[in-house]
């Protein structure tokens, strides 16, 4: 099972972090458009154009299977690189929802979005979410909080007058969907904020999920074959993923 993980920049590490722990491809190809990140703030089309060519590039690989890591483009682009790429293409808003939905036993369950300007906007997970009969849901666009995690701020208190700024007046929900790649470097002060026994969905743990559920994997591969290319200061992307994933040896 070779493997392509798209994300807008280095966020989609996070989810890179959940299949490696689970070894299910025997090859991971990482890409990351670091160049033009970020795309919470960016318009449908030109988040299009992106992941066309983010399709494009993983042409190259002879892949079995692309999963879109970053919730902008999965909210905004997946049927266009579904029509492009000569591979399955899956994408962690789906994931992130089944993953919900798995979570609460309530449909009145109070559900908080966070997520990009762009996955707001395009109310992705909304919709989803309605179409299960969840309707009890708060979004809030906090892309803010993108640049702080990049500035590996994961406590104290810029983190928390931004996490005030943006949700001081949600009332206390009962899941969170981490509707971001960079939120789940956060989620203890998540939790902390909003009083510990909230759920997280976490979508890197909702695509191995979704894996689980609709894909056979014959063997487990405890030492996967990674490889990182970013459109920008790809040494940078690794020194992360070193970082990020605990890989000394990349
Ligand atoms: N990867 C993006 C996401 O998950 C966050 C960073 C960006 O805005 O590009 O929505």
């Amino acid at each position: 099972m070779k493997l392509g993980v798209f994300d807008s920049g280095i966020g989609g590490l996070t989810v890179v972090k959940s299949l490696l722990s689970h070894n299910l491809f025997s090859e991971i190809i990482y890409y990351g458009d670091t160049a033009r990140v970020p795309y919470g703030i960016k318009d449908k089309n030109t988040i299009i154009r992106y992941a066309i060519e983010a399709v494009e590039f993983f042409k190259n690989f002879d892949l079995d299977l692309i999963i879109v890591a970053c919730n902008t483009v999965s909210a905004h682009a997946l049927n266009e690189m579904r029509e492009t790429a000569n591979c399955p293409v899956i994408g962690v808003v789906d994931a992130g929802v089944q993953a919900t939905v798995n979570a609460l036993s309530s449909k009145d369950a109070n559900i908080l979005i966070m997520a990009t300007k762009a996955t707001i906007k395009s109310h992705a997970y909304e919709s989803e979410l309605n179409a299960r009969g969840y309707n009890n849901l708060t979004s809030v666009a906090s892309g803010l909080l993108v640049p702080i995690v990049e500035e590996e701020i994961y406590s104290g208190e810029v983190l928390e007058s931004t996490l005030r700024h943006y949700f001081k007046d949600v009332v206390h929900p009962d899941a969170i969907i981490l509707g971001c790649t960079h939120f789940p470097l956060i989620s203890h002060a998540i939790s902390e904020f909003f009083h510990d026994n909230t759920t997280l969905i976490h979508s890197g743990d909702a695509i191995v999920e979704l894996l689980e559920r609709e894909f056979v994997f014959k063997e487990r591969y405890p030492e996967p074959n990674l490889k990182f290319f970013a459109s920008e200061n790809p040494e940078s992307l690794r020194n992360i993923a070193k970082k990020w994933l605990g890989l000394e040896s990349l």
